[in-house]
């Protein structure tokens, strides 16, 4: 059966009967599953942010967080229910009734609101993790199924571990969640085992077996374990599924999650095989890339489909040429769909604010006045030092700033003393809270010394797991982005900074590590800072 066929036979949930293609619900998962990956954490100002952007982007779904886990969650959904009108916002709850409840009051001020409550149906997971009978887990879902319901309309119910779950024991869960009132039956791929085409079967086999199944919209979240979760994700709505859950630049658990990019634009580029639409209005896709990029500490690797420095680059001769003759030759898709803008525009030290404010939107960023004045003057520092400014400086400068904001520790100066005498000595400056205080350190070499210097002031248990440094361009006087990452107590937290001054960018991006560890325990807890 060719996937045309199935469409036209699929009794869609969506669109039933019309002669347009199905609309795709995208249901972004970034603030709730993409937050779970290690080291990705992000503060409520920074969710609400990325909130904003997938709300102007046309998201169907925003997960907002996991309002139970911590009460910097709670706060994230809470505060994003308030702003979000357009989109339908979400919070996650295991199958337990003081979650769902929790879900239900943060999302109290929404306009459009969706509780998701889950619980694993795998054989595994009943009796290892849950240590729950086939028979409880039944009893679980449509218990919480039916609490859910009776705060919201909205309800999704997923079977955590959906596809090694044994396919009777699942059709009979699903048809129990429905009954209670679900909305939106999420299969997840939980640990990215599932085989495209063996994954679409499962699809198919619940649109035929369970009885009440076009009562709710079939929705897939696919992990991506064997880098299978956007082929996983495509296959299923070939089968019929019509939600697909995602996150910005595929972050997630492990491997991640479906990066939604990849999704939407997979879906736009090839609606020949696969005739189905999204909302997402994909010239807000770079731009939100560099946003989850930069908040996060993770970069995006250059050959990343979409999204990647690369991705619409063309170093070979024998595609440029083909480049300049048509850019259909070596282009599937058009840069400027995804926001990317090609420009001659050249940034140097004699550049103005207003190109500069042009330039980064040809980039993909959109900076508030200040954040701009504040990137301004670090691009004109930058240009004193480095001859040519490439796009990679910018992006660098600009990461480097957003993820800066709202920071409580702030490096104010660092001077170092090393080389060939037996210990370097680190003087360094800091804002804490508002406060400046300094101190003194001796190390091994310039790096050792700082990090003593800075741990004098911000004391803490934290392992330095990585300290990494690469050159963002070529030449001596190229800016060193570092990255920095930091575990204590099972969290762990990413730092990143780029300067031209490696040492100094090491310094910055302890401290963004650091005040991210802060972040982390304030949401258990409010944080103390003992200096
Ligand atoms: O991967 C998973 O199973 C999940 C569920 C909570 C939907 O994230
Ligand atoms: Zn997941």
């Amino acid at each position: 059966m060719t996937a045309n066929h199935e469409m036209s036979n699929a009794d869609m949930n969506t669109n039933q009967g019309s002669p347009k293609p199905d609309k795709i619900v995208v249901f972004d998962t970034t603030l709730r599953d993409g937050e779970q990956s290690p080291g990705a954490s992000m503060t409520v100002s920074e969710k609400i942010k990325v909130a904003e952007l997938l709300e102007e982007m046309g998201v169907d779904i925003i997960e907002a967080g996991f309002a139970i886990a911590s009460e910097g969650d709670f706060q994230a959904v809470s505060e994003i229910a308030k702003r979000v009108k357009q989109s339908v916002v979400c919070s996650l709850s295991r199958a337990q009734f003081p979650d769902i409840d929790r879900a239900a009051e943060a999302l109290k001020s929404a306009e459009r609101k969706r509780i998701h409550t889950f619980i694993a149906t795998s054989p595994l997971h009943m009796r290892v993790k849950l240590q729950m009978t086939p028979e409880e887990v039944h009893q679980a879902v449509i218990d919480s199924v039916t609490r859910a319901r009776n705060h919201v309309d909205d309800v999704e119910w997923s079977c955590e571990d959906g596809s090694r779950s044994e396919h009777d024991f699942l059709c009979r869960c699903i048809e129990s969640a429905i009954t209670a009132g679900a909305t939106t039956i999420n299969i997840p791929d939980t640990v990215g085992y599932a085989y495209p085409e063996e994954f679409a079967d499962l699809i198919r086999m619940i649109r035929n077996r369970v009885p009440n199944i076009d009562k709710a919209i079939i929705s897939v979240h696919c992990h991506n374990d064997l880098g299978l979760a956007v082929s996983n994700s495509l296959r299923a709505v070939e089968a019929g599924a019509r939600q697909v859950e995602c996150t910005i630049n595929g972050i997630g658990e492990r491997a991640g999650n479906a990066a939604m990019e990849e999704i939407v634009m997979a879906i736009r580029t090839r609606g020949d095989v696969l005739p189905v639409e999204t909302r997402i209005a994909t010239e807000h896709i770079t731009r939100a890339s560099r946003l989850v990029s930069a908040i996060t500490g993770f970069a995006v690797q250059p050959n990343k489909a979409i999204v990647g420095v690369n991705a619409f680059q063309h170093e070979a001769g024998i595609h440029q040429d083909g480049m300049l003759k048509d850019a259909g030759t070596y282009e599937i898709m058009r840069p400027e769909d995804v926001g990317l803008v090609r420009s001659n525009l050249v940034m140097g030290k004699h550049s103005g604010k207003h190109a500069f404010r042009k330039k980064l939107e040809e980039l993909g960023y959109e900076l508030g006045d200040n954040a701009l004045k504040d990137a301004f003057i670090r691009f004109k520092a930058l240009a004193d030092k480095k001859k040519e400014i490439f796009d990679e400086d910018l992006v660098a400068l600009v990461d480097d700033e957003i993820a800066a904001a709202n920071q409580r520790i702030k490096v104010i100066s660092l001077e170092v003393a090393c080389g060939s005498r037996p210990t370097a000595v680190a003087a360094i400056e800091l804002d804490i809270d508002g406060n400046v205080q300094t101190a003194k350190a001796e190390g091994s070499g310039p790096v050792d010394a700082t990090f003593n210097a800075i741990m004098k002031l911000v004391p803490h248990q934290a392992t330095l797991a990585l300290f990494q440094i690469h050159a963002v361009t070529e030449g001596t006087d190229a800016q060193a982005e570092v990255t920095v990452r930091l575990e204590e107590d099972g969290k762990t937290v990413v730092g990143n900074a780029a300067e031209t001054d490696t040492i100094l960018g090491a310094a910055r991006a302890y401290v963004t590590a650091l005040n991210k560890l802060l972040t982390k325990r304030e949401k258990s807890a409010p944080a103390t800072l003992s200096a």
